[in-house]
């Protein structure tokens, strides 16, 4: 049976700064989806991962379907107005356009979508970061999709030994969506070449080169090129289908233990280390740290079991600590150096400004200031 899971989230006001949306907001949004799923929808989970509020969906009308888009955006819409009543920050921070036009693609909600052929037992796992960007899922897909260090199903499975397909997105093209497919392992260079640089070149979606069915779908979404200035980061959301012909499901969460350091945390504008926590967490130390929420479901005919939280395993204290420990060594050197972003990824704020202004006061100075005045 074919069926298209839709996640469409956005950040769309928070208690205390950008920390969560409040229940009220919550509820708002799941009244919309409820009054209006009959007839578009098969089922829906509504859940939060910081300040972002995401509406995952199961329906049967294909990738870029223009209902299931509206009544996503309708509900951010109708989530606004309570968030705006209750004086949250940032109300309808990511709706970034006055009325919707056929797609929240370029809109300010971030969307990851595929259409599968629905197999017997069908587990995904739903991955929503906050404080971060769409790169930051770069590491983790690399590690489980090419590298068998991380994956042995690579070694051990005859359908995942033939490979997977990576189209990646490059991110800074403003003038439509600029891809690249590279395969791995016979591309694993290129690969590597491209996922270094996770503010520019973004794994978009995941193949089985087996069997050519799609495993995983990232929202690409950069709210700058669509802005021209900072409005928040994108934090991003990701779909990936585990078990059988892709990756079993501990070999998609295994690399989230490093907490690698990723673009985000405080303005979007450091570098900050990924912390995997529970369903519906908020933020906290220095607007971060980045954090990855899990929610593992298992559907049958597009019906959704609970979710099962994937990062509220014990297991994953110990790595929560030491994501802690890693965010306050890199504060320790505050703006200096590795601490903040490039100044490419900083060209939207304000810093820009400043620097305009100390431009003229600068003087060149020596023999080359004399040939100039002479
Ligand atoms: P099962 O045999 O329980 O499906 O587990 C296989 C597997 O993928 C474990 O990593
Ligand atoms: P959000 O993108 O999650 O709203 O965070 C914005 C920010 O600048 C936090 O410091
Ligand atoms: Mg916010
Ligand atoms: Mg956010």
């Amino acid at each position: 049976m074919k069926i298209t899971l839709s996640v469409i989230k956005a950040d769309i006001g928070s208690i205390g700064g950008h920390i969560a949306p409040s229940q009220p907001l919550l509820a708002a949004v799941r009244a919309h989806i409820e009054a209006n799923a009959q007839g578009r929808l098969i089922d829906h989970r509504i859940s939060f991962t910081g300040d972002d509020v995401a509406i995952l969906m199961t329906h049967r009308r294909g990738v870029g379907d223009e209902s299931v888009h509206k009544l996503a955006w309708d509900a951010f819409v109708a989530g606004t107005e309570v968030a705006k009543r209750q004086g949250l920050y940032g109300a309808g921070q990511d709706l970034l356009k006055d009325a919707f036009s056929g797609n929240v693609k370029g809109m300010g909600p971030a969307v990851a979508e595929m259409e599968i052929d629905e197999r017997p037992n069908e587990p995904f796992l739903f991955f929503a970061a906050d404080k971060t960007d769409p790169g930051a899922f770069n590491l983790p897909l690399y590690l489980t999709f090419a590298d068998p260090m991380t994956t042995p199903g690579l070694i051990l499975s005859p359908k995942m030994a033939k490979g997977f397909r990576f189209v990646i997105m490059d991110v800074n093209e403003t003038s439509g969506d600029r891809v690249i497919e590279l395969v791995a392992p016979e591309q694993l260079y290129d690969i590597a070449a491209l996922l270094r640089d996770a503010e520019r070149y973004v794994v978009e979606s995941v193949w089985s080169r087996a069997t050519g069915e799609q495993s995983v779908a990232v929202a690409t979404s950069r709210l700058h090129n669509i802005a021209g200035k900072y409005t928040g980061k994108d934090d991003p959301v990701m779909l990936v289908r585990t078990q059988m012909n892709f990756p079993a499901t501990g070999e998609v969460l295994a690399p989230y233990a490093t907490a690698h350091y990723v673009a985000g945390g405080m303005r979007g504008s450091h570098n900050m280390p990924l912390m995997p926590v529970g369903l519906n967490t908020g933020t906290s130390y220095f607007d971060g740290p980045p954090l990855v929420s899990c929610a593992a479901y298992a559907m049958h005919e597009g019906r959704l079991t609970d979710p099962l939280d994937a990062f509220a395993h014990p297991f994953w204290d110990a790595v929560r600590t030491r994501a802690a420990d890693k965010a306050m060594e890199m504060r320790r050197q505050g703006f200096f150096g590795a601490a903040m972003l490039a100044m490419s990824e900083l060209e939207y704020t304000g810093i820009m400004e400043k620097l305009a202004e100390l431009g003229p006061r600068f003087r060149i100075r020596g023999e080359a200031a004399e040939r100039k005045a002479a």
